[in-house]
Formats: C-alpha cells, sequence, structure tokens
C-alpha cells in the first residue's frame, strides 16, 4: 500500500498504472470502521486497483464545532486499509483540494439537495459535490463507491456525474451495521451506554415500517413512527419521511412502478444518526 500527500505524487503513481486497468475510488473522510471497509473490500473486487482518499472536506460542515470534533484516526485508518489490501491512499492538505478559497461551488442538483439532509444541513451538499468532484478530476477513476448509509449523498453524486458527463461509474454500496442492526457511523463511539443501548430502535423501527408498508397508508406508517419516538425519552426524532428513490421527494401515496424508501434522523443527545431502508 502506497500513502500520497500531494496531488502531484499521486498523479505521478497513477501515470504508472498500466492504462487497460480498471481503477475503483473510494472517498472518505478517515475515522474508518467496518462499514468503510466493507466499501473498499467491493472496490477491490471489482476493480484492479484501488483508491481510498482520506480527508475531511471542510465545505461540507455547516457547523464550525462539528469540524473541529470530527475524529481523527489517521494510523489505525492506514492500519485497516492495509488490511484489505488497499493500494493507494490519498491524504491531501485543505491547500491542496481548495488552492484559492475554502468555498464551495453551487451546483444544481435538480433540488435532490432540498430535503431531509439538504434541508437540516445548510450547504452540506454543495461541499460534498465540490470535494467529490475535484477529487474525481484528480483521481479519474472507473468506479467511485458510495455508502446506501448516506443514501441522498449517493443520489446526489449521481445526478452530478450524469449531469457534468463524468467518466466514472457510480457504484452503491449496502449499509453495514453492528450485530443488533445500528448502521455503522463513527459517531457511534460517541453515544453514552444508554443511547448506544437504544440506538437499535431506529433500524427496528425502518424494518417495521417495511413489514406493514404493503398493507398500512403512509400516513398511517407516519404516524407509527412518530408516536414511537414521542414515548422515547433517550431517541428525538428529527425527520421521518418516505420517499421516492429517484427524486427523493416524500409521498403520501404509493403509485405504481415506484420505488419507495423510509429515511430518518434521530437525535441521541447531541450526537445525530441516520438510516433508511428500501420499502418496496
Ligand atoms: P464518510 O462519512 O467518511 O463516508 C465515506 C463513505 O462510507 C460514504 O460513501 C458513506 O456512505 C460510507 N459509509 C459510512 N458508513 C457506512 C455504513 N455503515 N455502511 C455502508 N457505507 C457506509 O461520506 C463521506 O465520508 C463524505 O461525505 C465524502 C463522500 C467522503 C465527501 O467528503
Amino acid at each position: 500500500m502506497k500513502i500520497f500527500k500531494t496531488i502531484e505524487s499521486l498523479q505521478t503513481g497513477l501515470s504508472l498504472i498500466d492504462t487497460n486497468m480498471s481503477l475503483g475510488f473510494v472517498p472518505t473522510m478517515g475515522a474508518l470502521h467496518q462499514g468503510h471497509l466493507s466499501i473498499v473490500k467491493k472496490a477491490k473486487k471489482e476493480n484492479d486497483f484501488v483508491v481510498v482518499s482520506i480527508f475531511i472536506n471542510p465545505t461540507q460542515f455547516d457547523k464550525a464545532d462539528d469540524l473541529k470534533a470530527y475524529p481523527k484516526t489517521i494510523d489505525n485508518d492506514l492500519e485497516l486499509l492495509k488490511d484489505v489490501h488497499c493500494d493507494f491512499v490519498f491524504i491531501p492538505d485543505v491547500e491542496d483540494i481548495y488552492p484559492e478559497n475554502v468555498k464551495s461551488s453551487n451546483f444544481d442538483f435538480d433540488d435532490l439537495d432540498k430535503v431531509m439532509e439538504g434541508a437540516f444541513r445548510d450547504g452540506h451538499f454543495d461541499g460534498v459535490g465540490t470535494v467529490v468532484k475535484r477529487l474525481f478530476e484528480i483521481i479519474e477513476p472507473t468506479k467511485a463507491y458510495f455508502g446506501e448509509k448516506d443514501f441522498q449523498q449517493f443520489q446526489i453524486i449521481k445526478k452530478m456525474v450524469e449531469k457534468d458527463h463524468m467518466a466514472v461509474q457510480i457504484v452503491p454500496c449496502e449499509i453495514y451495521r453492528e450485530k443488533d442492526g445500528l448502521a455503522m457511523s463513527s459517531r457511534n463511539t460517541r453515544l453514552s451506554e444508554e443511547q448506544r443501548k437504544e440506538a437499535p430502535l431506529i433500524q427496528q423501527i425502518l424494518l417495521k415500517c417495511k413489514s406493514i408498508y404493503a398493507e398500512r397508508e403512509i400516513s398511517n406508517i407516519k404516524k407509527m413512527v412518530e408516536d414511537t419516538f414521542k414515548d422515547n425519552d433517550i431517541l428525538d426524532l428529527e425527520y421521518f419521511e418516505i420517499a421516492d428513490v429517484q427524486t427523493l421527494l416524500s409521498t403520501n401515496d404509493k403509485l405504481p412502478n415506484i420505488k419507495y424508501r423510509a429515511f430518518i434522523a434521530v437525535f441521541a443527545g447531541k450526537i445525530r444518526l441516520i438510516d433508511n431502508i428500501a420499502l418496496n
């Protein structure tokens, strides 16, 4: 495994790879866990060569405190990446990614960024689009891998690639979970014992939605979820939506031939947890 800290050195490294080889790319912000590694393993299986980037992207944080508090575990990250036979790791500086000013570009994601995470985190997806586009231009991957844990992010990147006619295939990766069902996240380690015990309720409620989806009205399913969290002292519901997977627009009707997913964001104290599930 080779580690590159500048664009120039990475591009020199990449230029030595056979041009016939497929190049898989996994962008991350580090603090790696098994969820990230499951993506790297999939990319390894599907490509001749895999690049993982570790870059805490300042422009996608709407709160300065969140950016400051973002966990940094670089030595451990590199160990984990070595174990899964990652080929190249790219760890750029902020000045490399943002040579002029640390600012997002404005994107037109056809309103995919106006709902859910976008509605609650100002400017977040412009920041994500800016950094991912920059990384794609530097690395020029054949395929790039995104977790369905951040399903909205995956759809937004797909939209950006489609609109800008970028030559990269965007591949979704299943949500990787703890044994008790909680979606893996670097934030899980910040939960108190009590919060951690309660957190699997998030997936349990999504599974319940899926199991009753066929026979219940959407308004009824929403009420069931809202009532569950009203009675809960540890987890606070921020949003629950049932949305069309393509437009991400929330719906109150089940239209034929449309795929729907349930999306949820919950606070455990100050820690925000998200999850989602395919319903049909
Ligand atoms: P980060 O939160 O580090 O996540 C990197 C990738 O891992 C994302 O595609 C995310 O969806 C995926 N991921 C995280 N937890 C997962 C889990 N439990 N199961 C499956 N996939 C999981 O997402 C970002 O970084 C940034 O926004 C980034 C795309 C790197 C741009 O800065």
